[in-house]
């Protein structure tokens, strides 16, 4: 068996369940760059481990060396792991290989896993829907395989908007938003390394990070939203670490 798992957002409290029981009896695990050394520590001591994270400009060729790698380990051993940061079907390629894997005739279960879309604002206290402020949210990808996404008219007008991989382009997006009438006003945050022990959050307007003045280091989530601006997370009992507000 195959098994496509989420690790969630790096806290291993926030593996699931079966996630955990996959980890703890994989043979083989062949594992993302994102995956927290917390997580890490769970899997199955005499497991091999193969890393196949990918870092900028050998994304294509390390992708094309997974699938062979899987069917290789998986006709070999009992439980092969493909784990993936975050969910494995959220901006992690796990559509396209679950398709490859029933192509090639590979029996293949999906472990969801617990999305940082979802994970950082949560932490952070800020919720994606709200009564009477944020009826819709979306998830979008702020560097696609073709770059910077050029058009953010449908962007412009989701209540609250997650933007993953959007770091390096932030002034960009923000500029391009506020040019599709989102108001340059709005409360953002972004969520650095959200549940690990280094997680860092800043607040500021979609404005500000359009000209340029907020710092922020990937990999982050970037929430954008009247829903940032309820502030629930900065009177949680447990203060935000690091938490920045410009
Ligand atoms: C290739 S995508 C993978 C997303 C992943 N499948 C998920 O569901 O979280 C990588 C991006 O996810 C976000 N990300 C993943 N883990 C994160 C974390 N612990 N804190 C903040 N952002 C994170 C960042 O935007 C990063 O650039």
């Amino acid at each position: 068996m195959i098994y496509l798992v989420g690790a969630g957002p790096g806290d291993p409290d926030l593996l699931t369940v079966k996630a955990l029981r996959v980890l703890e009896k994989a043979d083989v695990v062949l594992c993302d760059r994102l995956i927290s050394a917390e997580v890490m520590a769970c899997i199955n001591p005499r497991a091999t481990l193969i890393d196949v994270g990918k870092e900028e400009g050998q994304q294509c060729e390390k992708q094309r060396q997974i699938i062979p790698l899987l069917l290789y380990y998986g006709a070999r051993h009992e439980t092969v792991v493909r784990l993936k940061s975050g969910d494995p079907m959220v901006f992690a390629r796990g559509g396209e290989e679950l398709a490859d894997l029933l192509d090639a005739g590979c029996e293949v279960e999906v472990v969801p896993g617990i999305s940082s879309a979802l994970a950082a604002p949560e932490l952070a206290g800020i919720p994606l829907t709200y009564r009477e402020v944020a009826r819709s949210f979306a998830i979008v990808t702020g560097h696609g395989r073709d770059g910077l996404l050029q058009d953010w008219t449908a962007y412009a007008r989701i209540d609250t908007l997650i933007i993953l991989m959007g770091v390096k382009h932030r002034a960009e997006i923000a500029a391009r938003l506020i040019a599709a009438g989102r108001n340059a006003g709005q409360p953002i945050a972004f969520i650095e390394r959200a549940s690990t022990p280094n997680e860092r959050r800043v607040y500021a307007t979609l404005g500000q990070v359009a000209e340029g003045m907020v710092e922020a280091e990937a990999p982050a989530v970037w929430i954008a939203g009247e829903v940032v601006g309820l502030s629930l997370g900065l009177s949680m009992t447990k203060p935000p670490s690091g938490a920045q507000r410009i």
